[in-house]
């Protein structure tokens, strides 16, 4: 079993019987996604949600049943990966470029437990570039507004076409190398017009499971 799949399995062991359940994104949470398939396919009732169109289909394929956004109320839990995590819980996420929604469903549910392999645990965050969600209207002066905050910010690019996420925006990632100040950094950001959401994830995830080559799982709250 791959890391990613040992954090994921762990995680999926909160989830009960009846409850309400958010749906991450990415490689990680693909192995949650999975995990949680095999139970419901052995008899879990739960109600979910996803944070992408992949995982969403991913979940319905598996069996698992996906209720509209306006009729599921709050949720319990919500299983996630993530590109970077400290030690007090700030996480870099968006790698996968589902941020907006994985930030709008995260802050809808009582509980986030997000899993990583080892590479993901970091002393000071900025490694991975902080993906930032950007409208396409006049985005050039989104992406120097982004510069002026002091990272090289590029637009991310798939299939040599700029990468659109699920809800039509763009991505710039931000390398900055190390972010000494999250919290101040995501205010700054959070003041630019035209920028949706920022990869910064501050205050937000209960448990990260950490999941170490040595065979160790940690778990930090
Ligand atoms: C998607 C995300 C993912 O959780 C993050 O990119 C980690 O992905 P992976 O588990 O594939 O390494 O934030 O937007």
């Amino acid at each position: 079993m791959n890391l990613k799949q040992k954090a994921a399995e762990k995680a999926v062991e909160a989830i009960q019987d009846g409850m309400k359940v958010g749906l991450g994104t990415g490689s990680t949470a693909y192995w949650a996604i999975q995990k949680i398939g095999e139970r419901v396919a052995q008899g879990l009732h739960i109600q979910a949600v996803a944070t992408s169109q992949a995982s969403e289909d991913l979940a319905r394929e598996l069996g698992i049943p996906i209720i509209p956004f306006d009729q599921i109320g709050r949720l319990d839990v919500t299983i996630d990966g993530a590109d970077e995590v400290n030690e007090q819980l700030v996480l870099v996420k968006g790698g996968g470029g589902a941020l907006l929604r994985e930030k709008i469903v995260e802050s809808n549910s009582d509980r986030l437990i997000i899993i990583v392999d080892e590479s993901k645990d970091v002393k000071v965050l900025g490694t991975f570039p902080l993906p930032v969600e950007v409208v396409p209207f006049a985005s050039e002066w989104t992406l120097e507004a982004l510069r002026q905050t002091g990272c090289q910010a590029e637009w991310r690019i798939q299939d040599g076409e700029r990468y659109l996420t699920d809800n039509g925006n763009y991505i710039a990632d931000c390398r900055y190398g190390t972010i000494e100040n999250p919290q101040e950094l995501e205010i700054r950001l959070n003041q630019i017009p035209g920028v949706v959401e920022n990869g910064l994830f501050i205050n937000m995830a209960d448990q990260v499971i950490i999941a170490r080559a040595n065979g160790q799982i940690d778990i930090r709250n």
